[in-house]
């Protein structure tokens, strides 16, 4: 009988069979890995299957896909080392199959010298301190679809530099990067993601940068200094769930193209200058969990009732000293942090110098009327404020009491 496979020339086989024996580690894939991609990663792992290292000592992780007759690496992710480096050497041999690259916590490591352009997604956290990375370096990875930097310095003169022939990325992601420059005139793909928080952007929010991005779920652009309105063009987001833009220079009105987006659960506007009066579709807007309006300038009735504030799982419009509640719809227990309204729809006690009756105002009030400007953060201070006041006075007490005592052994002594 015939064998129902060619026979594999003998000399190869037993070349094959040396190589299962190295990868002798119970496998899901029959095949071992490609012998010069496992030569190539000896330098960075001393498992014998790397495939397969289930190794959460080690700090290197390696995934394999599952052809055959030989096995490839795609995907290699370092974290928390500090001493490895990854030579061109190794990366080298690995390209022609690697689609994942990431790099998390690794301050020390500099960024491989040249990377694989045919990757498909990069990460670098808390990595790459000394060196940093730069656009140009970047761009060149023109079929990523997942680019994710965080606190690692960046250095290019802008986000279109980094973007320029990127046309595939869906989640894009370069945070606390001091990232400078502006918002791109247009994103020309697919975003599903943009994280773009804690740089130094500057300039608008143009209409065209956000008018073609209809499969955007997230939108964050806080902590830059972003200036101008929020367009109303920001109402096309029809599938955005989070959108941040707190902590920038934003003025201007809520646009009311904001009560269209349906699927929005968190929304953060604080920490800018928007004005204008809260707008009440807030409460119709069935998705919303998180509404953060802090630190604003807000003016007007708060046009919300206290099951719509209660359904929310954050709500915030503390630091907005135009704004204020009516006390027949809300109770003062749920610390809102603004003032009552009068009958004419201003807030009783600010600011201050308005009004006579503001001597009725609670400690509580005052403290609150403080804190416009800094949210949480001054509370926290006013509160750590006390405690040292409380301390200081303890202590005092306790030298005043140990001095009185001395003074009075010695009186004592001296008097016998
Ligand atoms: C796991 O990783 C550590 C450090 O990289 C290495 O010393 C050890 O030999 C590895 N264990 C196995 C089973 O591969
Ligand atoms: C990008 O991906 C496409 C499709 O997989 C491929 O044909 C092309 O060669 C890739 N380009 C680079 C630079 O790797
Ligand atoms: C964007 O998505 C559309 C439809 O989902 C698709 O036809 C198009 O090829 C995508 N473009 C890119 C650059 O991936
Ligand atoms: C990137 O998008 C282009 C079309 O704009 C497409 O030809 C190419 O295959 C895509 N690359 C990948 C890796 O999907
Ligand atoms: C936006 O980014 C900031 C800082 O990186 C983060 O704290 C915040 O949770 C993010 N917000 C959303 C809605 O993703
Ligand atoms: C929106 O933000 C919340 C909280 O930060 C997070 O749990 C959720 O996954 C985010 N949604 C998207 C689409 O990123
Ligand atoms: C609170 O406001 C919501 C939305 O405006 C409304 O549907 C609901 O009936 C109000 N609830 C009460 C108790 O007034
Ligand atoms: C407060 O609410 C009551 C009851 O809904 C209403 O009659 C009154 O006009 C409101 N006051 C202000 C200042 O909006």
């Amino acid at each position: 009988m015939k064998p129902s496979q060619p026979q594999p020339q003998p000399l190869f086989h037993l070349f094959f069979l040396l190589l299962a024996a190295t990868a002798a580690v119970s496998s899901s894939s029959s095949s071992p890995l490609d012998p010069k991609q496992l030569k190539a990663l000896k330098t960075l792992t001393t498992a014998k299957d790397p495939c397969d290292s289930n190794n959460h000592s080690s700090s290197t992780t390696i995934t394999c896909d599952d052809a055959s007759p030989f096995r490839h690496v795609t995907s290699l992710s370092f974290s928390t080392s500090s001493s490895l480096s990854l030579p061109s050497k190794t990366l080298k041999p690995l390209s022609t199959s690697l689609l994942s690259l990431s790099f998390l916590n690794c301050p020390s490591l500099s960024p491989p010298k040249h990377l694989p352009i045919s990757l498909r997604s990069f990460t670098a956290v808390s990595s790459f301190h000394r060196h940093g990375l730069s656009g140009v370096y970047l761009a060149r990875l023109v079929n990523l679809t997942h680019l994710t930097i965080s606190s690692v310095p960046v250095s290019a003169s802008g986000l279109y530099v980094v973007l320029g022939n990127m046309r595939n990325v869906t989640s894009l992601t370069i945070s606390s990067s001091n990232l400078p420059g502006k918002i791109p005139k247009t994103f020309h793909s697919n975003l599903t993601h943009i994280d773009l928080s804690n740089n130094i952007l500057t300039g608008s929010l143009r209409p065209s940068s956000i008018t073609l991005l209809t499969d955007l779920k997230l939108l964050n652009l806080s902590r830059n200094s972003l200036s101008g309105e929020i367009p109303n063009k920001i109402g096309d987001l029809a599938s955005l769930q989070n959108l941040s833009l707190a902590y920038n220079r934003f003025s201007g009105p809520i646009p009311s193209s904001v009560s269209s987006l349906s699927r929005l659960t968190h929304l953060d506007l604080s920490g800018n200058q928007l004005n204008g009066v809260v707008p009440s579709f807030f409460s119709r807007m069935e998705s919303l969990r998180h509404l953060n309006l802090a630190d604003n300038s807000f003016q007007g009735v708060l046009p919300f009732n206290e099951s719509f504030i209660k359904q929310l799982e954050f709500f915030q419009v503390r630091g907005n000293s135009g704004l204020c509640y009516n006390n027949t719809v809300l109770s003062w227990k749920l610390n809102l942090g603004v003032a009552p309204c009068d009958k004419y729809g201003l807030p009783l006690s600010s600011p201050p110098q308005k009004e006579e009756e503001d001597s009725t105002l609670s400690e509580e009030d005052e403290e609150e009327e403080e804190d416009y400007g800094d949210g949480d953060k001054k509370e926290e201070k006013h509160e750590s404020n006390k405690i040292v006041l409380g301390v200081a006075i303890g202590l005092s007490s306790l030298v005043f009491l140990i001095v009185f005592l001395i003074l009075l052994a010695k009186w004592s002594v001296l008097s016998k």
